[in-house]
């Protein structure tokens, strides 16, 4: 059965020093981490993404700052609003990701099921339809 994008609460230790979260693979999330990289330093109104994955999965975390994510299945779009480092969103393989609306100094980590492959990303939209059957 295909796993559906969802927000995940992740543990948080509120501290008078500062807080700490963190996240373990198969416990927090649901896959093995092959992969972490990040995205800064965006400038106002641009956009990332654009693309979908045919068999990685992410997990996203605005460790600073905020971001939105934007996730299409060729049926159903949703937005969501990463704006706390102690949680993340999900993204399952199989859904056209584009995120935008980044504030100043925002930080997007992201957690990636599996090796940087070129191979793995669909870039056209209508190729990513025909892919889905849509
Ligand atoms: P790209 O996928 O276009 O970024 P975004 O998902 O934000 O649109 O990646 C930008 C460049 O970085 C592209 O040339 C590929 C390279 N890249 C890697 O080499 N390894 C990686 O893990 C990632 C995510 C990107």
């Amino acid at each position: 059965m295909m796993e559906s994008p969802r927000i995940i609460d992740l543990p948080k230790f509120l501290d008078k020093r500062g807080n700490l979260s963190f996240i373990e693979e198969y416990k927090h999330i649901p896959f093995k981490i092959e992969r972490t990289y990040w995205i800064y330093d965006v400038p106002g109104g641009e956009e990332r993404g654009g693309h979908a994955y045919k068999i990685n999965q992410e997990f996203i975390v605005a460790l600073s700052g905020s971001f939105d994510v934007t996730l299409d299945n060729g049926s159903e779009k949703k937005t969501f609003s990463l704006n706390r480092s102690y949680y993340g969103l999900y993204v399952p393989e199989g859904w056209w990701r584009m995120m935008d609306n980044f504030s100043t100094n925002s930080l997007a980590m992201i957690l990636a099921s599996s090796p940087y492959s070129p191979e793995d990303y669909i870039r056209d939209y209508n190729e990513f339809l025909k892919w889905k059957r849509i």
